[in-house]
Protein backbone atom coordinates (compact mmCIF):
# COMPACT_ATOMS: atom_id res chain seq x y z
CA UNK A 1 0.00 0.00 0.00
CA UNK A 2 1.41 3.50 -1.15
CA UNK A 3 1.78 6.27 1.83
CA UNK A 4 -1.49 8.56 -0.07
CA UNK A 5 -3.19 5.00 0.68
CA UNK A 6 -2.47 4.70 4.30
CA UNK A 7 -3.28 8.20 5.16
CA UNK A 8 -6.78 7.74 4.87
CA UNK A 9 -9.43 9.56 2.30
CA UNK A 10 -8.94 12.55 0.79
CA UNK A 11 -10.27 15.57 2.75
CA UNK A 12 -10.96 17.74 -0.37
CA UNK A 13 -13.88 16.50 -3.41
CA UNK A 14 -14.02 18.43 -6.34
CA UNK A 15 -16.53 17.90 -9.03
CA UNK A 16 -16.10 18.69 -12.78
CA UNK A 17 -18.55 18.19 -15.48
CA UNK A 18 -20.50 20.10 -18.15
CA UNK A 19 -22.61 23.41 -16.55
CA UNK A 20 -26.21 21.93 -15.59
CA UNK A 21 -24.82 18.43 -14.83
CA UNK A 22 -25.45 19.07 -10.74
CA UNK A 23 -22.67 19.99 -9.68
CA UNK A 24 -23.63 22.17 -7.25
CA UNK A 25 -26.83 20.39 -5.97
CA UNK A 26 -24.46 17.09 -5.50
CA UNK A 27 -21.76 19.47 -3.90
CA UNK A 28 -23.54 20.71 -1.67
CA UNK A 29 -25.07 17.69 -0.56
CA UNK A 30 -21.79 15.99 -0.08
CA UNK A 31 -20.60 18.77 1.67
CA UNK A 32 -23.42 18.23 4.14
CA UNK A 33 -23.29 14.87 4.44
CA UNK A 34 -19.40 15.11 5.41
CA UNK A 35 -19.81 18.46 7.73
CA UNK A 36 -17.24 20.25 5.03
CA UNK A 37 -17.84 23.20 3.51
CA UNK A 38 -18.35 23.79 0.02
CA UNK A 39 -17.13 26.26 -2.66
CA UNK A 40 -18.52 27.00 -5.65
CA UNK A 41 -15.73 28.99 -7.98
CA UNK A 42 -17.96 30.76 -9.92
CA UNK A 43 -19.53 31.80 -6.80
CA UNK A 44 -16.06 32.81 -5.33
CA UNK A 45 -15.50 34.90 -8.94
CA UNK A 46 -18.60 36.51 -8.10
CA UNK A 47 -17.58 37.71 -4.59
CA UNK A 48 -14.43 38.00 -5.69
CA UNK A 49 -15.15 40.16 -8.75
CA UNK A 50 -18.64 42.15 -7.84
CA UNK A 51 -20.29 40.42 -10.86
CA UNK A 52 -21.10 37.30 -11.74
CA UNK A 53 -18.61 34.81 -14.54
CA UNK A 54 -21.33 35.59 -17.06
CA UNK A 55 -20.59 39.32 -16.44
CA UNK A 56 -17.16 39.09 -16.66
CA UNK A 57 -16.89 36.95 -19.62
CA UNK A 58 -19.06 39.54 -21.70
CA UNK A 59 -17.39 42.69 -19.92
CA UNK A 60 -14.07 41.59 -19.73
CA UNK A 61 -13.52 38.17 -22.57
CA UNK A 62 -13.30 35.13 -21.95
CA UNK A 63 -9.12 35.13 -21.56
CA UNK A 64 -9.84 37.69 -18.83
CA UNK A 65 -11.98 35.76 -17.18
CA UNK A 66 -10.22 32.34 -17.14
CA UNK A 67 -7.18 34.30 -15.84
CA UNK A 68 -9.51 35.48 -12.45
CA UNK A 69 -10.27 31.56 -12.84
CA UNK A 70 -7.22 30.55 -12.27
CA UNK A 71 -6.86 32.93 -9.12
CA UNK A 72 -9.56 31.99 -7.49
CA UNK A 73 -8.99 28.14 -8.08
CA UNK A 74 -5.96 28.51 -6.49
CA UNK A 75 -7.66 30.10 -3.70
CA UNK A 76 -10.36 27.02 -3.52
CA UNK A 77 -7.56 24.39 -3.40
CA UNK A 78 -5.90 25.68 -0.50
CA UNK A 79 -9.11 25.14 1.91
CA UNK A 80 -9.13 21.55 3.51
CA UNK A 81 -11.59 19.97 3.93
CA UNK A 82 -13.66 21.20 1.37
CA UNK A 83 -16.10 19.73 -1.72
CA UNK A 84 -15.55 22.84 -4.66
CA UNK A 85 -17.56 22.54 -7.13
CA UNK A 86 -15.91 24.09 -10.43
CA UNK A 87 -17.14 26.31 -13.41
CA UNK A 88 -17.48 24.37 -16.41
CA UNK A 89 -14.58 25.29 -17.83
CA UNK A 90 -11.59 25.22 -15.51
CA UNK A 91 -10.17 21.56 -15.88
CA UNK A 92 -9.45 22.76 -19.25
CA UNK A 93 -6.03 24.18 -17.74
CA UNK A 94 -3.54 21.53 -17.08
CA UNK A 95 -2.30 24.56 -14.56
CA UNK A 96 -5.62 24.11 -12.88
CA UNK A 97 -6.09 20.55 -13.15
CA UNK A 98 -2.22 20.39 -11.07
CA UNK A 99 -4.02 22.58 -8.21
CA UNK A 100 -6.91 21.27 -7.68
CA UNK A 101 -5.29 17.21 -8.06
CA UNK A 102 -3.01 18.53 -5.29
CA UNK A 103 -5.37 17.31 -2.35
CA UNK A 104 -8.34 16.72 -4.32
CA UNK A 105 -10.52 13.86 -5.24
CA UNK A 106 -11.14 15.02 -9.14
CA UNK A 107 -14.72 13.10 -9.39
CA UNK A 108 -16.11 13.98 -13.11
CA UNK A 109 -20.13 13.91 -13.55
CA UNK A 110 -21.57 12.69 -16.67
CA UNK A 111 -24.64 13.21 -18.75
CA UNK A 112 -25.59 13.54 -22.18
CA UNK A 113 -25.86 17.02 -23.44
CA UNK A 114 -29.81 16.52 -24.06
CA UNK A 115 -30.63 14.88 -20.90
CA UNK A 116 -28.90 18.43 -19.42
CA UNK A 117 -30.89 19.99 -21.75
CA UNK A 118 -34.37 18.60 -21.03
CA UNK A 119 -34.05 19.32 -17.52
CA UNK A 120 -36.46 22.21 -16.79
CA UNK A 121 -34.18 25.25 -16.14
CA UNK A 122 -34.75 25.93 -12.40
CA UNK A 123 -36.17 29.32 -11.22
CA UNK A 124 -33.44 31.66 -10.10
CA UNK A 125 -30.15 30.00 -11.83
CA UNK A 126 -27.85 32.59 -13.06
CA UNK A 127 -27.85 33.17 -16.42
CA UNK A 128 -25.15 30.44 -18.06
CA UNK A 129 -23.26 32.30 -20.72
CA UNK A 130 -21.44 29.69 -22.69
CA UNK A 131 -24.49 27.63 -22.98
CA UNK A 132 -27.40 29.93 -23.55
CA UNK A 133 -28.91 30.27 -26.97
CA UNK A 134 -29.52 27.03 -28.77
CA UNK A 135 -28.51 25.20 -25.45
CA UNK A 136 -29.08 21.38 -26.34
CA UNK A 137 -26.17 22.21 -29.18
CA UNK A 138 -23.91 24.54 -28.03
CA UNK A 139 -23.68 21.69 -24.88
CA UNK A 140 -22.78 19.23 -27.57
CA UNK A 141 -20.23 21.19 -28.16
CA UNK A 142 -19.11 21.77 -25.14
CA UNK A 143 -19.19 18.38 -24.40
CA UNK A 144 -16.96 17.05 -27.44
CA UNK A 145 -14.24 19.42 -26.57
CA UNK A 146 -14.18 19.21 -22.68
CA UNK A 147 -14.94 15.42 -22.43
CA UNK A 148 -11.29 14.21 -23.24
CA UNK A 149 -10.53 16.74 -20.33
CA UNK A 150 -12.80 15.87 -17.84
CA UNK A 151 -11.89 12.27 -18.31
CA UNK A 152 -8.16 13.37 -16.26
CA UNK A 153 -10.45 12.69 -13.41
CA UNK A 154 -9.78 10.20 -11.16
CA UNK A 155 -13.84 9.01 -10.77
CA UNK A 156 -15.78 9.07 -13.51
CA UNK A 157 -20.15 9.15 -12.24
CA UNK A 158 -22.85 8.69 -14.37
CA UNK A 159 -25.87 11.07 -13.62
CA UNK A 160 -28.47 10.33 -15.61
CA UNK A 161 -32.08 9.50 -14.97
CA UNK A 162 -34.35 11.27 -17.03
CA UNK A 163 -35.36 14.83 -16.00
CA UNK A 164 -38.53 12.88 -13.82
CA UNK A 165 -35.74 11.02 -11.76
CA UNK A 166 -33.84 14.10 -11.39
CA UNK A 167 -33.37 13.75 -7.10
CA UNK A 168 -33.10 10.27 -7.32
CA UNK A 169 -30.27 10.54 -9.45
CA UNK A 170 -28.60 12.84 -7.78
CA UNK A 171 -28.84 11.07 -4.24
CA UNK A 172 -27.39 8.14 -5.54
CA UNK A 173 -24.53 10.22 -7.11
CA UNK A 174 -23.81 11.03 -4.16
CA UNK A 175 -23.75 7.77 -2.42
CA UNK A 176 -21.40 6.85 -4.95
CA UNK A 177 -19.37 9.01 -4.85
CA UNK A 178 -19.16 9.07 -0.78
CA UNK A 179 -18.76 5.18 -1.22
CA UNK A 180 -15.66 5.44 -3.41
CA UNK A 181 -14.46 8.13 -1.65
CA UNK A 182 -14.35 5.97 1.47
CA UNK A 183 -13.14 3.15 -0.04
CA UNK A 184 -10.04 3.68 -3.14
CA UNK A 185 -10.22 7.71 -3.78
CA UNK A 186 -6.67 7.39 -1.67
CA UNK A 187 -5.55 4.69 -3.94
CA UNK A 188 -6.91 6.42 -7.03
CA UNK A 189 -5.09 9.25 -6.04
CA UNK A 190 -1.76 7.56 -5.44
CA UNK A 191 -1.62 6.16 -8.92
CA UNK A 192 2.19 6.28 -10.44
CA UNK A 193 2.57 9.75 -12.20
CA UNK A 194 -1.29 11.13 -11.46
CA UNK A 195 -0.06 14.97 -11.54
CA UNK A 196 1.69 14.73 -14.03
CA UNK A 197 -0.79 12.87 -16.55
CA UNK A 198 -2.85 15.91 -14.57
CA UNK A 199 -1.03 18.50 -15.48
CA UNK A 200 0.11 17.55 -18.90
CA UNK A 201 -1.51 19.79 -21.73
CA UNK A 202 -2.58 16.81 -23.57
CA UNK A 203 -6.47 15.13 -23.33
CA UNK A 204 -6.75 12.16 -21.27
CA UNK A 205 -5.70 8.72 -23.52
CA UNK A 206 -8.13 6.76 -22.04
CA UNK A 207 -11.16 3.87 -23.10
CA UNK A 208 -13.82 4.76 -25.42
CA UNK A 209 -16.35 4.24 -22.25
CA UNK A 210 -16.62 2.86 -18.96
CA UNK A 211 -19.19 0.98 -16.68
CA UNK A 212 -19.70 1.94 -13.18
CA UNK A 213 -21.72 0.25 -11.24
CA UNK A 214 -21.23 1.24 -8.02
CA UNK A 215 -19.95 -1.98 -6.96
CA UNK A 216 -17.52 -2.72 -9.88
CA UNK A 217 -15.58 -0.46 -13.17
CA UNK A 218 -14.56 -1.89 -15.62
CA UNK A 219 -13.39 0.14 -19.45
CA UNK A 220 -14.51 -0.44 -22.73
CA UNK A 221 -11.61 0.04 -25.39
CA UNK A 222 -13.25 0.34 -28.88
CA UNK A 223 -10.10 0.46 -31.84
CA UNK A 224 -8.93 -1.18 -34.82
CA UNK A 225 -6.43 -3.69 -33.77
CA UNK A 226 -8.03 -3.50 -30.19
CA UNK A 227 -7.14 -7.31 -30.08
CA UNK A 228 -3.60 -7.10 -30.46
CA UNK A 229 -3.34 -5.02 -27.32
CA UNK A 230 -4.98 -8.60 -25.71
CA UNK A 231 -1.75 -8.60 -23.01
CA UNK A 232 -1.66 -5.04 -21.91
CA UNK A 233 -4.83 -4.82 -21.06
CA UNK A 234 -5.13 -7.76 -19.24
CA UNK A 235 -2.16 -5.83 -17.68
CA UNK A 236 -3.98 -2.92 -17.22
CA UNK A 237 -7.05 -4.58 -15.60
CA UNK A 238 -5.12 -6.39 -13.22
CA UNK A 239 -5.09 -9.86 -14.78
CA UNK A 240 -1.86 -10.12 -15.68
CA UNK A 241 -0.08 -13.55 -14.95
CA UNK A 242 -3.62 -15.29 -15.29
CA UNK A 243 -4.29 -18.52 -17.04
CA UNK A 244 -6.62 -17.93 -19.36
CA UNK A 245 -9.39 -19.74 -21.24
CA UNK A 246 -10.72 -19.14 -24.68
CA UNK A 247 -14.34 -19.75 -25.61
CA UNK A 248 -15.06 -18.87 -29.31
CA UNK A 249 -17.62 -20.02 -32.17
CA UNK A 250 -16.76 -21.83 -35.32
CA UNK A 251 -17.00 -19.10 -37.77
CA UNK A 252 -14.96 -16.39 -35.41
CA UNK A 253 -11.86 -19.04 -34.32
CA UNK A 254 -11.77 -19.41 -38.12
CA UNK A 255 -11.69 -15.67 -38.70
CA UNK A 256 -9.64 -14.62 -36.12
CA UNK A 257 -8.43 -17.47 -33.61
CA UNK A 258 -4.74 -17.17 -35.37
CA UNK A 259 -4.82 -14.15 -34.53
CA UNK A 260 -5.21 -14.15 -30.71
CA UNK A 261 -3.54 -17.52 -30.32
CA UNK A 262 -0.16 -15.48 -31.46
CA UNK A 263 -0.74 -12.26 -29.37
CA UNK A 264 -1.31 -14.73 -26.24
CA UNK A 265 1.68 -16.69 -27.37
CA UNK A 266 3.94 -14.29 -27.88
CA UNK A 267 3.25 -12.57 -24.83
CA UNK A 268 3.55 -16.35 -23.05
CA UNK A 269 0.33 -16.10 -21.60
CA UNK A 270 -0.85 -19.28 -20.47
CA UNK A 271 -4.15 -21.35 -21.77
CA UNK A 272 -6.73 -23.13 -22.96
CA UNK A 273 -9.44 -22.87 -25.78
CA UNK A 274 -12.60 -24.19 -26.52
CA UNK A 275 -15.04 -23.90 -29.99
CA UNK A 276 -18.71 -24.38 -29.83
CA UNK A 277 -20.72 -24.63 -32.94
CA UNK A 278 -21.89 -20.90 -34.15
CA UNK A 279 -24.91 -20.04 -33.20
CA UNK A 280 -28.04 -19.40 -31.06
CA UNK A 281 -28.71 -23.66 -30.93
CA UNK A 282 -25.24 -23.38 -28.38
CA UNK A 283 -26.71 -20.92 -25.75
CA UNK A 284 -27.85 -23.94 -23.29
CA UNK A 285 -27.26 -25.25 -20.71
CA UNK A 286 -26.11 -28.84 -21.93
CA UNK A 287 -23.02 -26.38 -23.58
CA UNK A 288 -22.73 -24.31 -20.15
CA UNK A 289 -22.19 -27.92 -18.85
CA UNK A 290 -19.38 -28.84 -21.44
CA UNK A 291 -17.79 -25.30 -21.01
CA UNK A 292 -17.71 -26.48 -16.90
CA UNK A 293 -16.32 -30.33 -17.75
CA UNK A 294 -13.19 -28.64 -19.56
CA UNK A 295 -12.55 -26.08 -16.87
CA UNK A 296 -12.65 -28.94 -14.50
CA UNK A 297 -10.52 -30.81 -16.72
CA UNK A 298 -8.08 -28.41 -17.21
CA UNK A 299 -7.74 -27.10 -13.48
CA UNK A 300 -9.30 -23.91 -14.00
CA UNK A 301 -8.72 -21.36 -10.81
CA UNK A 302 -11.44 -18.93 -9.81
CA UNK A 303 -8.30 -16.15 -10.11
CA UNK A 304 -8.37 -17.30 -13.55
CA UNK A 305 -9.63 -15.18 -16.62
CA UNK A 306 -12.58 -16.20 -19.18
CA UNK A 307 -11.97 -14.59 -22.47
CA UNK A 308 -15.49 -14.41 -24.51
CA UNK A 309 -14.30 -14.04 -28.11
CA UNK A 310 -17.27 -13.67 -30.80
CA UNK A 311 -20.98 -12.76 -30.91
CA UNK A 312 -23.59 -12.00 -28.28
CA UNK A 313 -23.95 -16.36 -28.10
CA UNK A 314 -20.46 -16.65 -27.46
CA UNK A 315 -20.53 -13.37 -24.76
CA UNK A 316 -23.67 -14.72 -23.32
CA UNK A 317 -22.70 -18.09 -22.73
CA UNK A 318 -19.14 -17.75 -21.74
CA UNK A 319 -20.26 -14.83 -19.37
CA UNK A 320 -23.00 -17.34 -17.72
CA UNK A 321 -20.11 -19.88 -16.97
CA UNK A 322 -17.99 -17.23 -16.23
CA UNK A 323 -20.87 -15.69 -13.56
CA UNK A 324 -21.62 -19.56 -11.94
CA UNK A 325 -18.20 -21.78 -12.18
CA UNK A 326 -16.75 -21.60 -9.03
CA UNK A 327 -19.08 -19.11 -7.89
CA UNK A 328 -17.67 -16.46 -9.98
CA UNK A 329 -14.43 -15.86 -12.51
CA UNK A 330 -13.34 -12.78 -13.95
CA UNK A 331 -14.31 -12.65 -17.52
CA UNK A 332 -13.11 -10.66 -20.44
CA UNK A 333 -15.61 -10.12 -23.57
CA UNK A 334 -13.69 -9.95 -26.76
CA UNK A 335 -16.87 -8.74 -28.57
CA UNK A 336 -17.05 -9.78 -32.49
CA UNK A 337 -20.41 -8.58 -34.11
CA UNK A 338 -21.75 -4.98 -34.47
CA UNK A 339 -24.39 -6.06 -31.83
CA UNK A 340 -22.19 -7.62 -29.65
CA UNK A 341 -19.92 -4.32 -29.37
CA UNK A 342 -23.10 -1.85 -29.38
CA UNK A 343 -24.69 -4.09 -26.57
CA UNK A 344 -24.69 -7.57 -25.66
CA UNK A 345 -21.07 -7.30 -24.28
CA UNK A 346 -21.73 -4.44 -22.17
CA UNK A 347 -23.87 -4.43 -19.30
CA UNK A 348 -23.14 -7.48 -17.27
CA UNK A 349 -26.47 -9.37 -18.51
CA UNK A 350 -25.36 -13.12 -19.16
CA UNK A 351 -27.92 -16.14 -19.97
CA UNK A 352 -28.89 -19.23 -22.03
CA UNK A 353 -31.75 -20.46 -23.55
CA UNK A 354 -34.30 -23.36 -22.68
CA UNK A 355 -36.79 -24.39 -24.92
CA UNK A 356 -39.66 -22.47 -23.18
CA UNK A 357 -37.89 -19.06 -24.12
CA UNK A 358 -34.88 -16.91 -24.62
CA UNK A 359 -32.30 -15.88 -21.81
CA UNK A 360 -34.67 -17.29 -19.17
CA UNK A 361 -31.83 -18.78 -17.16
CA UNK A 362 -28.84 -16.34 -16.27
CA UNK A 363 -27.27 -13.63 -14.42
CA UNK A 364 -26.11 -9.96 -13.84
CA UNK A 365 -21.98 -11.07 -13.91
CA UNK A 366 -19.71 -7.66 -15.09
CA UNK A 367 -17.10 -8.51 -17.55
CA UNK A 368 -13.51 -6.99 -16.35
CA UNK A 369 -13.16 -5.22 -19.55
CA UNK A 370 -14.58 -5.28 -23.07
CA UNK A 371 -11.87 -4.86 -26.49
CA UNK A 372 -13.68 -4.21 -29.07
CA UNK A 373 -11.54 -4.62 -32.13
CA UNK A 374 -13.31 -2.98 -35.28
CA UNK A 375 -11.26 -4.75 -37.57
CA UNK A 376 -12.83 -8.09 -36.90
CA UNK A 377 -16.25 -6.55 -38.28
CA UNK A 378 -14.58 -6.70 -41.83
CA UNK A 379 -15.54 -11.03 -41.97
CA UNK A 380 -18.66 -10.74 -40.32
CA UNK A 381 -21.45 -11.74 -42.63
CA UNK A 382 -23.32 -8.60 -44.04
CA UNK A 383 -26.57 -9.20 -43.16
CA UNK A 384 -25.27 -9.29 -39.35
CA UNK A 385 -23.52 -6.52 -39.96
CA UNK A 386 -26.36 -4.66 -41.05
CA UNK A 387 -28.54 -5.90 -38.17
CA UNK A 388 -26.48 -4.91 -35.36
CA UNK A 389 -26.31 -1.45 -36.20
CA UNK A 390 -30.42 -1.17 -35.60
CA UNK A 391 -29.13 -0.56 -31.77
CA UNK A 392 -26.64 1.96 -32.75
CA UNK A 393 -29.22 3.73 -34.85
CA UNK A 394 -31.37 3.26 -31.57
CA UNK A 395 -28.78 5.00 -29.39
CA UNK A 396 -29.24 7.87 -31.72
CA UNK A 397 -32.08 8.18 -31.54
CA UNK A 398 -33.16 7.83 -28.01
CA UNK A 399 -29.82 9.73 -26.88
CA UNK A 400 -27.50 11.70 -28.92
CA UNK A 401 -28.63 13.73 -32.08
CA UNK A 402 -25.15 14.24 -32.58
CA UNK A 403 -24.30 10.64 -33.39
CA UNK A 404 -27.76 10.53 -35.35
CA UNK A 405 -25.82 13.52 -37.49
CA UNK A 406 -22.62 11.09 -37.85
CA UNK A 407 -24.80 8.12 -38.84
CA UNK A 408 -27.21 9.94 -41.63
CA UNK A 409 -23.59 11.65 -42.71
CA UNK A 410 -22.19 8.24 -43.07
CA UNK A 411 -24.81 5.57 -43.32
CA UNK A 412 -23.81 4.08 -46.77
CA UNK A 413 -19.68 3.16 -45.75
CA UNK A 414 -20.74 2.21 -42.00
CA UNK A 415 -23.54 -0.06 -43.49
CA UNK A 416 -21.01 -1.66 -45.87
CA UNK A 417 -17.87 -1.64 -43.28
CA UNK A 418 -16.18 -0.21 -46.27
CA UNK A 419 -16.03 3.21 -43.37
CA UNK A 420 -12.78 4.05 -42.69
CA UNK A 421 -11.99 1.67 -39.49
CA UNK A 422 -11.35 5.03 -37.26
CA UNK A 423 -14.83 6.25 -38.31
CA UNK A 424 -16.07 3.12 -37.19
CA UNK A 425 -14.11 2.95 -33.83
CA UNK A 426 -15.71 6.44 -33.34
CA UNK A 427 -19.44 5.84 -33.72
CA UNK A 428 -18.84 1.93 -31.58
CA UNK A 429 -17.16 4.31 -29.19
CA UNK A 430 -19.66 6.55 -28.86
CA UNK A 431 -22.65 4.14 -29.15
CA UNK A 432 -20.59 1.97 -26.22
CA UNK A 433 -20.23 4.91 -24.14
CA UNK A 434 -24.48 5.78 -23.95
CA UNK A 435 -24.91 2.09 -22.88
CA UNK A 436 -22.42 2.55 -20.87
CA UNK A 437 -23.38 5.52 -19.18
CA UNK A 438 -27.47 3.97 -19.16
CA UNK A 439 -26.22 1.14 -17.36
CA UNK A 440 -23.77 2.09 -15.00
CA UNK A 441 -26.71 5.09 -14.29
CA UNK A 442 -29.33 1.78 -13.26
CA UNK A 443 -27.16 -1.91 -13.28
CA UNK A 444 -30.37 -3.47 -12.09
CA UNK A 445 -32.96 -2.37 -14.68
CA UNK A 446 -35.19 -0.78 -12.63
CA UNK A 447 -35.52 3.33 -13.77
CA UNK A 448 -33.50 4.75 -16.99
CA UNK A 449 -32.32 1.20 -18.43
CA UNK A 450 -36.02 0.72 -19.68
CA UNK A 451 -35.35 3.44 -22.42
CA UNK A 452 -33.06 0.97 -24.14
CA UNK A 453 -36.22 -1.06 -24.94
CA UNK A 454 -37.32 1.39 -27.58
CA UNK A 455 -38.85 -0.54 -30.63
CA UNK A 456 -37.97 -3.81 -28.46
CA UNK A 457 -42.14 -3.87 -27.56
CA UNK A 458 -43.38 -4.47 -31.01
CA UNK A 459 -39.75 -5.99 -31.94
CA UNK A 460 -39.73 -8.81 -29.37
CA UNK A 461 -43.20 -10.23 -30.27
CA UNK A 462 -42.06 -10.14 -34.24
CA UNK A 463 -39.27 -12.46 -33.44
CA UNK A 464 -41.25 -14.05 -30.61
CA UNK A 465 -44.11 -15.16 -33.34
CA UNK A 466 -42.30 -15.96 -35.89
CA UNK A 467 -40.16 -18.52 -34.21
CA UNK A 468 -37.14 -16.35 -34.32
CA UNK A 469 -36.88 -17.37 -37.66
CA UNK A 470 -37.44 -14.99 -40.22
CA UNK A 471 -35.87 -11.73 -38.48
CA UNK A 472 -33.19 -11.45 -36.85
CA UNK A 473 -33.48 -9.31 -33.88
CA UNK A 474 -31.72 -6.03 -34.99
CA UNK A 475 -34.37 -6.05 -38.08
CA UNK A 476 -37.29 -6.69 -35.80
CA UNK A 477 -36.48 -3.83 -33.67
CA UNK A 478 -35.65 -1.59 -36.15
CA UNK A 479 -39.59 -2.29 -37.56
CA UNK A 480 -39.82 -2.05 -33.80
CA UNK A 481 -38.67 1.45 -33.68
CA UNK A 482 -40.92 2.37 -36.87
CA UNK A 483 -43.64 1.31 -35.24
CA UNK A 484 -42.69 3.14 -31.86
CA UNK A 485 -42.30 6.07 -33.60
CA UNK A 486 -45.83 6.56 -35.35
CA UNK A 487 -47.86 5.89 -31.76
CA UNK A 488 -45.81 8.69 -30.67
CA UNK A 489 -47.30 10.97 -33.46
CA UNK A 490 -50.43 9.50 -33.16
CA UNK A 491 -50.11 10.52 -29.24
CA UNK A 492 -49.48 13.57 -30.29
CA UNK A 493 -45.49 13.70 -29.05
CA UNK A 494 -44.00 13.62 -32.10
CA UNK A 495 -42.92 15.92 -34.65
CA UNK A 496 -43.91 13.61 -37.99
CA UNK A 497 -40.67 14.53 -39.58
CA UNK A 498 -38.19 12.88 -37.05
CA UNK A 499 -40.12 9.44 -37.78
CA UNK A 500 -39.09 10.59 -41.23
CA UNK A 501 -35.72 11.02 -39.90
CA UNK A 502 -35.65 7.21 -38.70
CA UNK A 503 -37.42 5.37 -41.81
CA UNK A 504 -34.53 7.46 -44.15
CA UNK A 505 -31.78 6.34 -42.05
CA UNK A 506 -32.97 2.45 -41.12
CA UNK A 507 -33.47 2.51 -45.18
CA UNK A 508 -30.22 3.51 -46.15
CA UNK A 509 -28.67 0.94 -43.43
CA UNK A 510 -30.80 -1.50 -45.37
CA UNK A 511 -32.50 -2.19 -42.21
CA UNK A 512 -36.62 -3.12 -42.88
CA UNK A 513 -39.24 -0.68 -41.81
CA UNK A 514 -42.06 -2.33 -42.05
CA UNK A 515 -43.01 -7.05 -41.85
CA UNK A 516 -45.28 -7.44 -45.38
CA UNK A 517 -47.73 -10.30 -44.57
CA UNK A 518 -46.59 -11.15 -40.63
CA UNK A 519 -49.18 -12.49 -38.84
CA UNK A 520 -50.71 -9.57 -36.53
CA UNK A 521 -52.81 -11.81 -34.29
CA UNK A 522 -50.15 -13.60 -33.25
CA UNK A 523 -47.96 -10.09 -33.11
CA UNK A 524 -50.44 -9.16 -30.82
CA UNK A 525 -50.74 -11.56 -28.46
CA UNK A 526 -47.03 -12.07 -27.81
CA UNK A 527 -47.23 -8.31 -26.59
CA UNK A 528 -50.16 -9.56 -24.84
CA UNK A 529 -47.85 -12.42 -22.96
CA UNK A 530 -44.74 -9.94 -22.61
CA UNK A 531 -47.32 -7.57 -21.08
CA UNK A 532 -48.05 -9.90 -17.87
CA UNK A 533 -44.52 -10.28 -17.42
CA UNK A 534 -44.72 -6.47 -16.87
CA UNK A 535 -46.89 -6.11 -14.18
CA UNK A 536 -50.32 -6.48 -16.33
CA UNK A 537 -49.09 -2.76 -18.58
CA UNK A 538 -48.13 -2.85 -22.17
CA UNK A 539 -45.45 -0.32 -21.50
CA UNK A 540 -43.87 1.42 -24.66
CA UNK A 541 -40.62 3.59 -24.89
CA UNK A 542 -41.80 6.80 -27.17
CA UNK A 543 -40.00 9.36 -28.72
CA UNK A 544 -40.92 13.55 -27.81
CA UNK A 545 -37.91 14.39 -30.31
CA UNK A 546 -34.06 13.26 -30.57
CA UNK A 547 -32.49 12.02 -27.32
CA UNK A 548 -36.21 12.82 -25.46
CA UNK A 549 -37.98 9.41 -24.37
CA UNK A 550 -40.62 8.69 -22.54
CA UNK A 551 -42.14 5.47 -21.12
CA UNK A 552 -45.79 5.24 -21.50
CA UNK A 553 -48.04 2.66 -20.03
CA UNK A 554 -51.36 4.23 -21.76
CA UNK A 555 -51.29 3.68 -25.34
CA UNK A 556 -54.80 2.88 -26.21
CA UNK A 557 -54.59 -1.27 -27.10
CA UNK A 558 -56.71 0.15 -30.95
CA UNK A 559 -53.88 2.30 -31.77
CA UNK A 560 -51.37 -0.51 -31.26
CA UNK A 561 -53.20 -2.67 -33.31
CA UNK A 562 -53.73 -0.29 -36.50
CA UNK A 563 -49.80 0.50 -35.86
CA UNK A 564 -49.06 -3.44 -36.18
CA UNK A 565 -51.94 -3.45 -38.95
CA UNK A 566 -49.89 -1.20 -40.92
CA UNK A 567 -46.52 -2.67 -40.26
CA UNK A 568 -47.93 -6.03 -41.67
CA UNK A 569 -49.27 -4.14 -44.75
CA UNK A 570 -45.85 -3.21 -45.91
N1 LIG B 1 -26.47 -9.76 -22.85
C1 LIG B 1 -27.14 -8.81 -23.44
O1 LIG B 1 -27.36 -7.75 -22.87
C2 LIG B 1 -27.60 -9.03 -24.84
C3 LIG B 1 -28.07 -7.96 -25.59
C4 LIG B 1 -28.46 -8.19 -26.90
C5 LIG B 1 -28.35 -9.47 -27.44
N2 LIG B 1 -27.89 -10.50 -26.68
C6 LIG B 1 -27.75 -11.86 -27.22
O2 LIG B 1 -26.81 -11.81 -28.27
C7 LIG B 1 -27.08 -12.87 -29.17
C8 LIG B 1 -27.00 -12.33 -30.58
O3 LIG B 1 -25.70 -11.82 -30.79
P1 LIG B 1 -25.03 -11.85 -32.23
O4 LIG B 1 -25.92 -11.24 -33.22
O5 LIG B 1 -23.65 -11.34 -32.10
O6 LIG B 1 -25.09 -13.41 -32.53
P2 LIG B 1 -23.96 -14.52 -32.72
O7 LIG B 1 -23.05 -14.57 -31.59
O8 LIG B 1 -24.69 -15.74 -33.08
O9 LIG B 1 -23.17 -13.99 -33.99
C9 LIG B 1 -23.80 -13.93 -35.23
C10 LIG B 1 -23.09 -14.78 -36.27
O10 LIG B 1 -21.94 -14.07 -36.71
C11 LIG B 1 -20.78 -14.85 -36.57
N3 LIG B 1 -19.70 -13.93 -36.28
C12 LIG B 1 -19.61 -13.12 -35.20
N4 LIG B 1 -18.55 -12.31 -35.34
C13 LIG B 1 -17.97 -12.60 -36.51
C14 LIG B 1 -16.85 -12.08 -37.22
N5 LIG B 1 -16.14 -11.04 -36.75
N6 LIG B 1 -16.54 -12.64 -38.39
C15 LIG B 1 -17.27 -13.67 -38.90
N7 LIG B 1 -18.35 -14.16 -38.29
C16 LIG B 1 -18.69 -13.65 -37.12
C17 LIG B 1 -21.11 -15.87 -35.51
O11 LIG B 1 -20.33 -17.01 -35.63
C18 LIG B 1 -22.58 -16.11 -35.76
O12 LIG B 1 -22.70 -17.06 -36.79
C19 LIG B 1 -28.43 -13.41 -28.81
O13 LIG B 1 -28.27 -14.65 -28.15
C20 LIG B 1 -29.01 -12.39 -27.86
O14 LIG B 1 -29.87 -12.96 -26.90
C21 LIG B 1 -27.51 -10.30 -25.41
ZN1 LIG C 1 -31.94 -5.28 -28.60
Amino acid sequence: MTTAARQGPPQQIVLVGLSGVGKSTIGKALAERLGWPFLDTDEMVLKREGRTAAAVIIERGEPEFRRVEELTVMEAAKQVPAVIATGGGVILSPGNRRTLGERGFIVYLDATPTEIANRVPTEGQPVRPLVDGDMERKLRDLDEDRRPYYNHADLWVPVMGGAAQLEETRDRAVARILSAWATDAAELMARPRRLERLSSAEPARGPAALVDTGTQRYPIWVAPGELRRLPDRLQQIGLAGRRVFLVSDTNVMEAHGRTVAEVLDTAGIAGASYVIPAGEASKTQRMAAELYRWLAAERAERRDVILALGGGVVGDLAGYVAATYLRGMPFVQLPTSVLAMNDAAIGGKVAVDLPEGKNLVGAFHQPAAVLSDVSVLSTLPRRMHVEGFAEVIKHAFILDPGLLDTLEANARSLANATADPELMADVIGRSSRLKALIVSSDPQERGIRAILNYGHTIGHAIEQSTGYSEYMHGEAVAIGMMGAARISVEMGLLDPTVVDRQSDLLRSFGLPLVAPGMNVRAVLEAMQRDKKVEQGQMRFVLLEGVGRTTVRADVPSDLVSRTVQQLARG
